[in-house]
């Protein structure tokens, strides 16, 4: 869990350039509902690529309070003995989340359809966050929830003992959500339905269809109509997970803003309810090349080469690219900051219930370096000064989000000076082995 320790200070410096094969981990959505799913069958479940970071091995260690065994072999492999849907046993202690917003989301869905009770809670970040978005559908089942004011953790949910299918149209432009209620939908009878108005990723209703689940999707006027067959036989997969474009994000925008760059990342994830990213920066003059592109265990995958792009323009970014990219907005901020010209990055508001309000912390920290930002409730601009002309020399607040301090550790390899955080520590959630990948690129990110 983050956020307990002493907060880790970092500063990076302007860097050479980055140069090589970045081989980012896998892909966090993918790792919670491996393990998820997988203590949902019968049986064995294999997992290749787990992303080791906090927030997933927190939810692993809430499978095994759920009942399944879930161990990691020599090898990094791990193997996954579930108990079935509708066996999750009642776990004796509090389910600690940590930072993970995924995590805690998912498994409240997953639970709430068997009759057992459970307590979550988690950081000072996951405490702040709202709940209810959950736990309204989840009472459509038929099951409780009892949390702190505004429906923030610590949280108990009693499950359903007798849970009725639900048909839910999702509010707000949320996977979590979808997958809380599909999860839910697992172990009650007949027909669960969820409409989202917005596509967002869509590896819950791809595994759940590895895993044997009847899921069918239709893209209809009213947006897109998932239909899941309650209580089927899950069966038990092999899963190689792809490495995570959230996590490529970094090495790839700081290639294009670092001069001399020139980097790969082979193999990652680029399921099109995730690749919003990397069409914008191709939008904005990046070079960016798909090479070998191919599929994986149900999802798209390709090597992704990222160059240096001196000439990067500021663009619009279309609203409804933004649930295919939510995650990346504030690095795309960051490489906003070195093109010329205004990015102007609207329907944005879920930015503001990540793990930090992610609009208050970039703007916060790039107007410190120097970068002017406008911003509003669900909208942002940041002014882009042009390659080689961003200040830099700030001190930014991390917030206890992995994403913000490694956005402000990209920021600082092409600032004139410097770019500190105050607390690195959270990047352990998503990107443990962050500081090593980047050093082996050829950036200069020194602790203190
Ligand atoms: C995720 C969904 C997104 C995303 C998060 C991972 C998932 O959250 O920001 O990092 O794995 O389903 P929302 O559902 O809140 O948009």
């Amino acid at each position: 869990m983050s956020g307990h320790a002493t907060p880790v200070p970092m500063t990076s410096h302007r860097s050479g350039p980055l140069t090589g094969q970045a081989n980012v981990p896998g892909d966090k959505s993918i790792s919670h509902r491996a393990l998820i799913l997988g203590a949902l069958c019968v049986g064995e479940t294999v997992i290749t690529g787990l992303l080791e970071g906090e927030d997933v091995l927190d939810t692993a260690k809430a499978m095994r309070a759920f009942g399944a065994e879930v161990t990691r072999d020599e090898m990094g492999t791990w193997h996954v003995h579930g108990v079935g849907v509708g066996g999750f046993a009642e776990p004796e202690q509090v389910i600690d989340c940590g930072n993970s917003g995924t995590g805690v989301r998912l498994i409240m869905g997953a639970m709430a359809t068997s009759p057992i009770c459970a307590t979550f809670t988690g950081d000072a970040s996951l405490n702040k966050r709202p709940m209810a978005r959950v736990t309204d559908p989840l009472a459509l089942f038929g099951a409780q929830a009892v949390g702190r004011a505004g429906g923030r953790l610590p949280m108990t949910v009693v499950g359903a003992a007798d849970p009725v299918p639900v048909r839910y149209e999702v509010p707000v432009p949320s996977a979590q959500v979808k997958s809380a209620v599909l999860l839910a939908g697992l172990n009650a009878p007949g027909e669960t339905v969820v409409i989202e108005k917005e596509a967002t990723r869509d590896h819950t209703e791809r595994m759940l269809t590895g895993f044997g689940a009847e899921i069918v999707t239709e893209v209809t006027e009213e947006g897109r109509v998932i239909t899941l067959t309650g209580q089927p036989d899950l069966i038990p997969q092999t899963i190689v997970v792809p490495r995570d474009p959230s996590s490529a994000a970094f090495p790839v925008c700081a290639a294009v803003i670092t001069p001399g760059s020139d980097v790969l990342v082979p193999n990652i994830g680029l399921n099109p309810t995730r690749a919003g990213l990397f069409t914008t920066l191709r939008e904005m003059g990046a070079d960016l090349e798909y090479e070998n592109l191919r599929e994986e265990g149900g999802e798209p995958v390709a090597d992704l080469r990222a160059r240096f792009s001196p000439d990067l323009k500021g663009v619009e970014v279309p609203p409804e690219r933004a649930a295919s990219m939510i995650d990346e907005y504030p690095v795309l901020s960051v490489v906003a900051a070195f093109a010329t010209g205004p990015t102007v990055m609207r329907g944005v508001k879920e930015l503001r219930v990540k793990e930090s309000d992610r609009i208050e912390a970039m703007a916060a920290g790039l107007r410190a370096g120097g970068v002017t930002v406008e911003d509003g409730p669900d909208w942002w601009i940041v002014h882009g000064l042009g390659h080689g002309n961003v200040p830099g020399g700030q001190t930014c607040v991390s917030h206890l989000d992995h994403r913000i301090a490694m956005s402000f550790m990209v920021m600082g390899m092409a600032t004139q000076r410097p770019v500190s955080v105050d607390d690195g520590s959270p990047i352990a959630t998503s990107f443990p082995i962050f500081e090593p990948l980047m050093a082996g690129l050829g950036a200069d990110i020194r602790r203190g």
